[in-house]
């Protein structure tokens, strides 16, 4: 059952044509992988699924409804939760401060005051303790490496316990011990029946993750497919594994 539609979808800046019409349907509780060369809109798209840009052209269709505009707060009434590429959080935080704002969906001091905070914390430990970040749960987020960043953020995605994950290069910069743990949490996320589009560099990780594959290049659709099928496909090879 296709959950997420984009149709005709467009975003240009200036000249740059970062999303040109883009047409493409997501399966419910699949693993999609996006996959492109730099620069050939993949976050992008996801900054229109997600509010955070407004859309030129084009519709989104979550769960039957189509929608012209998303306001970046309307996106989790949806059901979806993102990553970013780039890490985003509360720096002077704890660990798990970062974790119980997203739970109790409020803003910061609210969360910090949260009344239920019991139930809440359990909650927070048990999606902290998924990730392998526990013993880190009293720091503050920027005292941790890069890498525990990274899982810190997916934690925050897991914690929105949204039925739509779109998660932009979970795995960069990580090291194999910490790519292994984000793997097995997104299969997990999926035997769950959550949805998750998946942009990915790794060609090795999207064979092993992903149902179907998307491959964009200059904001438009190359290629999609099985992932066996699609990585072997002249054009994509071509554009993307620059071969
Ligand atoms: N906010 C912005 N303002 C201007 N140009 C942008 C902006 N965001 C992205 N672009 C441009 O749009 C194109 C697609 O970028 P992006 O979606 O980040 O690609 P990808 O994630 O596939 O690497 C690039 O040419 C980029 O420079
Ligand atoms: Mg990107």
């Amino acid at each position: 059952m296709v959950i997420l539609e984009t149709k005709n979808l467009t975003k240009h800046f200036g000249g740059v044509k970062a999303v040109d019409d883009f047409s493409v349907k997501i399966e419910q509780s699949k693993i999609t992988g996006i996959i492109g060369p730099n620069g050939s809109g993949k976050t992008t798209r996801i900054n229109l699924l997600s509010g955070m840009l407004p859309i030129d052209n084009g519709t989104v269709n979550i769960s039957g409804v189509e929608l012209r505009k998303i306001k970046p707060y309307e996106a989790y009434f949806y059901g979806m939760a993102r990553l970013f590429q780039t890490i985003r959080l509360f720096e002077q935080m704890t660990v798990e401060d970062n974790i119980l704002v997203i739970l109790t969906k409020r803003n910061i001091f609210s969360s910090l005051f949260e009344k239920r905070k019991k139930y809440h914390l359990k909650k927070a430990r048990e999606v902290l303790e998924k990730i392998g970040l526990s013993e880190k749960r009293n720091q503050l987020a920027a005292n941790l490496s890069y890498g525990q960043r990274k899982l810190l953020e997916v934690a925050r995605v897991l914690a929105a316990d949204s039925d739509i994950l779109l998660l932009d290069e979970p795995f960069a910069g990580l090291f194999p011990e910490m790519r292994k743990i984000v793997s097995g949490i997104i299969k997990k996320l999926k035997q769950e029946g959550k949805t998750i589009v998946l942009i990915e560099h790794n060609i090795d990780l999207i064979r092993e993750l992903c149902d179907y594959v998307i491959v964009m290049d200059s904001g438009k659709l190359l290629a999609e497919g099985e992932p066996n099928k699609v990585l072997e496909n002249e054009k994509v090879v071509k554009a993307y594994l620059g071969k």
